[in-house]
């Protein structure tokens, strides 16, 4: 069951659940990061438990350059404050500052069958490419689960793409439950009215590894430059051609930038607008929805000391949750010195 949350819904009094979701540090934010998951991120800080993770362990599987992880690690925690995520109201943490996350991703490893995690349709497709291909790669699922249901999350803000990493995040911890004892819940994925955001290519899923991504804090001028370079529908071929809105990537994504877009899909259909001024619009409404972020992310990178604070902040508060967890889960499973009862 999933379930799709709007800015507006009140929180179950008394109730607080936890939430939580991690973005991997292998790039800058794009759209589809934004209107999959970080527009949630923020509606959720005010009404849930919320711990958010920047996922370095997960970018060791792509980003192979010491430096350059770090920085973009850096440039990540920049971009979640820009979005809105406010350390008053949600807990901002780098995945390696909680080395706990890879000791549980090894307890679960040894409750998964190879079968399972060679399911992955990450692994699989990189197998098949005949691309890197790491032990990592294969098990980056694994670590995925374990992030969640360290802090015993339920819901975990995500855009659609990861639907399937969820549902084995279940699997998991259904495997662990059954093993030892009822220690974890199972996590729920939240999702926005989004769908699996296209690229540029109007083909792929927009994706830093793809490179056909929209990053949300570039330059307008390059954000025009993308815009203006997206294919729209591939049977629309003079000025005049009826177009099929429902097909081009550029109309839908009008959807998250104006009130008005089935008047903009209308346009398209009639063959009363072309793409060239639809993407122009487009790539205006891109560039104001998100300066004011723009400039709040400027004054942020200024200041040198805001991103460590924030997560050295972000590790103290999640602290005490993740030993609560890693005590139950020890003794569940045998390991460390016996507690006394
Ligand atoms: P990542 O870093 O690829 O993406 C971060 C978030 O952005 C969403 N997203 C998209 N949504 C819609 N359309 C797109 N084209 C699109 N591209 C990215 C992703 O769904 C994600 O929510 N495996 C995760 C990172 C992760 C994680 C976790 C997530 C590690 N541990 C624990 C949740 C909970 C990933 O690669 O996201």
């Amino acid at each position: 069951m999933s379930q799709t949350l709007a800015a507006d819904d009140p929180a179950a009094p008394g109730t607080r659940e936890r939430v939580f979701s991690g973005i991997q540090p292998s790039g800058a934010s794009h759209l589809g990061n934004y209107l999959g998951a970080q527009a949630n991120y923020v509606a959720l800080q005010d009404r849930y438990d919320a711990i958010y993770a920047i996922v370095d362990l997960h970018a060791l599987t792509t980003v192979h350059d010491g430096e350059t992880l770090r920085r973009l690690s850096h440039e990540m925690v920049l971009d979640l404050l820009a979005v809105g995520l406010d350390p008053q109201r949600c807990s901002l943490i780098r995945q390696s500052d909680v080395p706990e996350h890879a000791e549980l991703a090894w307890i679960f490893n040894t409750c998964v069958p190879v079968a399972w995690a060679e399911r992955n349709p990450t692994y699989k497709e990189a197998r098949d490419e005949g691309k890197e291909n790491s032990v990592g790669l294969l098990d980056y699922p694994v670590l995925q689960a374990a992030d969640i249901v360290l802090y015993k999350a339920s819901r975990v803000p995500v855009g659609k793409d990861q639907a399937a990493h969820l549902e084995f995040s279940r699997e998991v911890v259904r495997a662990f439950n059954r093993r030892y004892a009822p220690v974890f819940p199972e996590p729920q994925p939240v999702y926005t009215e989004a769908p699996v955001v296209l690229g540029i290519d109007g083909v792929r899923k927009m994706s830093k590894s793809a490179g056909n991504t929209i990053p949300i804090f570039a330059e307008p001028d390059e954000i025009r430059r993308l815009v203006m370079s997206m294919v729209t529908d591939p049977l629309r071929i003079k000025r005049t051609d009826p177009g099929r809105p429902e097909v081009c990537n550029v109309c839908q994504l009008h959807r998250f930038f104006g009130a008005d877009y089935l008047q903009i899909q209308d346009g398209e259909r009639t063959a009363r607008t072309g793409c060239v001024e639809t993407k122009q619009l487009l790539a205006e409404r891109i560039i104001e929805f998100f300066r004011p972020m723009r400039e709040r992310r400027a004054e942020l990178a200024a200041d040198g000391a805001v991103v460590e604070e924030t997560l050295a902040a972000g590790a103290d508060a999640v602290r005490p949750i993740v030993d609560a967890t890693m005590a139950e889960v020890r003794d569940a499973v045998g390991i460390g010195p016996r507690r006394v009862a």
